[in-house]
């Protein structure tokens, strides 16, 4: 049994979608934190409904790395065997990598090393790309640069337009998103209990 922190600044429909699948019954691990940069956004407002425990990051007026050890303080209250980042808008600072090395999970609308950054859906769309998807990869101190963990795309068809490509990009990060870090979280802990 593990626990997560999820890191959201926007809609949330990963959160959602994670939230869904780990409170299963029949699932071991769980969420037990949200952290966001963002306290009025539909994330926020999601985590409150569910009783989801929301810790803010207030990046203004302070230091980077201060404001990334006033949160690993409080994220110490919980616990969290990895870090889980759906939409967060902001890149991780050294405090953060150093503390959960290797532990930092993120989600791209694209397939990686195509198309980093804030634009992923739209950049591939606008590319022409003929094979679109998602990458599930470790959190570097790059732009989406960190090690792949999984990938899964779709073929564009003659229909496609850039709505139906953000459903189809949404749908692939929903299933696979959080099947991916349950997976994660058994192998962590099958080798912590080795
Ligand atoms: C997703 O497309 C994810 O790939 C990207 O940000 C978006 C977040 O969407 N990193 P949501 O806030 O979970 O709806």
């Amino acid at each position: 049994m593990a626990q997560f922190a999820v890191f959201a600044s926007g809609q949330g429909s990963n959160l959602v979608a994670l939230h869904a699948y780990f409170s299963e019954s029949a699932i071991p691990h769980s969420i037990c934190c949200l952290v966001s940069d963002k306290p009025a956004c539909q994330a926020v407002a999601y985590a409150l409904s569910k009783a989801i425990p929301v810790i803010y990051i207030n990046y203004a007026g302070q230091d980077k790395a201060l404001a990334e050890q006033q949160l690993v303080d409080q994220l110490r209250n919980y616990q969290p065997a990895v870090l889980v980042f759906a939409g967060f808008m902001r890149l991780a600072g050294q405090v953060l990598l150093h503390t959960y090395q290797g532990r930092i999970i993120n989600l791209h609308p694209s397939l990686l090393p195509r198309h980093p950054g804030k634009q992923g859906i739209i950049d591939s769309f606008n590319a022409g790309d003929s094979e679109l998807g998602i990458t599930i990869h470790y959190v570097d101190e790059g732009i989406d640069t960190g090690r792949i963990i999984r990938q899964e795309s779709f073929f564009r068809t003659a229909d496609d337009t850039l709505p139906s490509i953000e459903a189809r990009i949404h749908a692939l990060e929903h299933t696979y998103y959080p099947q991916t870090i349950h997976a994660l979280l058994d192998t962590k802990n099958a080798v912590e209990a080795s």
